[in-house]
């Protein structure tokens, strides 16, 4: 077999693998996200905060956790430590949003 098409067929099957994995364990892209920039380390692991500091964010609603990480960027909305973590999450605002929006409210 020709090698380019080989190396092509591998990094299909090796992406198809990764994807399936992902499915299986019902991870979401906005789990991940909010586990890789650390949100769950102030408003709790799936947005459960249970420090009264830290707004729970788990079952609230998508758009307007968007908008409010919007305003956050933006600045229209002042938090010293939200304003510095919303522009993080550029691009993900909606994924992240809907993860959370999709937990039970506590
Ligand atoms: C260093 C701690 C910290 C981290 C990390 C953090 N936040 Fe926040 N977050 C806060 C605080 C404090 C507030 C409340 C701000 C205020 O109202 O003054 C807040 C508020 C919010 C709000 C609005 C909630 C409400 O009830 O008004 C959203 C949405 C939010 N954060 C999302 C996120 C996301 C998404 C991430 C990860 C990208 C994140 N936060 C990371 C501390 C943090």
């Amino acid at each position: 077999m020709n090698k380019k098409l080989s190396l092509v067929l591998l990094t299909g099957i090796v992406v198809l693998f990764s994807l399936n994995s992902f499915s299986e364990e019902g991870v979401s892209e906005g789990e991940v996200m909010f586990e890789a920039l650390g949100c769950w380390g102030c408003h709790g692991q799936a947005g459960y905060s249970t420090d009264e500091r830290y707004p729970v964010l788990a079952g609230r609603n998508a758009d307007w956790i968007v908008q409010q990480l919007e305003y956050f960027q933006s600045g229209e909305r002042v938090s010293p430590m939200m304003n510095a973590m919303a522009p993080m999450a550029e691009g993900f605002e909606r994924v992240i949003a809907e993860y959370l929006a999709s937990k039970e409210s506590p």
